[in-house]
């Protein structure tokens, strides 16, 4: 059945931006996660410690991942790929960090440059020395409901990226529909295959709204037992290696669609939306947030 309450982890200042073309002024991004605190929401990821030759708009880690004016009870995350960037973002003070794999190899070359094999392997010492120094780490899977360059991905592949990850010791795989090309049905296979091995109260939801059914997604897997929702503020985002891919499911979205289910989830609606408003205006983007287009319209 549904949760009683759902946890959204906002991927806005890393997922959402990470694509822009243009420079954003750290003082924005900084500004954007404390507004994100503000309107309550607690798991913030907040920077991207990757190859700034791969990812210009994530460069400023650094001065993103130490200028957080944190908020007691947040917790503010940051990807790493590799040991260089999980050094750099441990001398951040960095609480949680993310390794992100793949479910498909065209997608792991793209992304990271390597195979899905070799991005296990230099995941493992990643996880291992986190975990010395008491540091959480989420697994992601991209292209759990599709793959932009192999089409179909079978349950049984994103089962088997998930687990390696799972054992290795994330306490938290992601599973992402990075191209937002799922439905519900698949959603709901997706769950009943990964959901064999791995409890289903550690992993989450990570859907992009590419194709408009990111929401219907979601309801699909909350109905599975999913708690972990990951969105992102006004829709942002896309992916630089699917053309035409829009953002993340908006948070704005998900937060009126959890309240409408009566799920708690700990965040104030209106204060969100003015905060989408806000980012929208100040980057230059459309909000692709239905909910707070009609909220600012009021
Ligand atoms: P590579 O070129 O194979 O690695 O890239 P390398 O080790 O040969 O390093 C190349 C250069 O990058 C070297 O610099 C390194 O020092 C530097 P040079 O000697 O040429 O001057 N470098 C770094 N610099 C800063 N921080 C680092 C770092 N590592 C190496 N951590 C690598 C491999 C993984 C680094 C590269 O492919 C990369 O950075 N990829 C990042 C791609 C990315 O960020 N994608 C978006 C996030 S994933 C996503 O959005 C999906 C998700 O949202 C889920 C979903 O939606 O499904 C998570
Ligand atoms: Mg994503």
């Amino acid at each position: 059945g549904m949760p009683n309450q759902v946890s959204v982890v906002e991927v806005g200042p890393r997922d959402g931006l990470q694509n822009e073309a243009e420079p954003i002024a750290t003082a924005a991004k900084l500004e954007l996660i404390d507004r994100l605190g503000a309107a309550g929401l607690k798991r913030i990821e907040a920077a991207s410690f990757v190859s700034p030759k791969w990812v210009p708009q994530m460069a400023d880690h650094r001065e993103v991942m130490t200028g957080i004016r944190r908020r007691p009870g947040v917790v503010y995350s940051a990807l790493t790929p590799n040991l260089k960037g999980l050094e750099a973002a441990l001398a951040c003070g960095v609480e949680e960090v993310a390794v992100f794999a793949a479910a498909s190899e065209a997608f792991s070359q793209k992304n990271i440059n390597c195979s899905i094999a070799e991005s296990l392997d230099r995941f493992a010492p990643v996880i291992e020395r986190a975990r010395e120094s008491n540091v959480r780490v989420r697994g992601y899977v991209s292209c759990v409901l599709g793959c932009p360059y192999e089409g179909e991905i079978e349950p049984a592949r994103v089962t088997e990226v998930s687990r390696a990850l799972y054992e290795m010791g994330c306490y938290e795989i992601s599973l992402g529909d990075t191209i937002g090309v799922g439905t519900p049905l698949k959603a709901k296979r997706l769950l009943d295959a990964v959901g064999r091995d791995i409890p289903r109260d550690k992993l989450a939801a990570h859907f992009h709204d590419t194709y408009g059914q990111a929401l219907a997604n979601l309801y699909a897997v909350l109905e599975e037992g999913i708690s972990v929702i990951d969105s992102a503020i006004a829709g942002l985002g896309g992916c630089p290696y699917a053309k035409g891919a829009t953002g993340n499911v908006a948070t704005e979205d998900v937060i009126y669609l959890l309240n409408g289910l009566g799920i708690d989830s700990g965040v104030d609606l209106d204060n969100l939306a003015e905060t989408g408003v806000w980012i929208t205006q100040t980057i230059g983007k459309p909000n692709r947030s239905k909910v707070g287009v009609a909220l600012a319209a009021k």
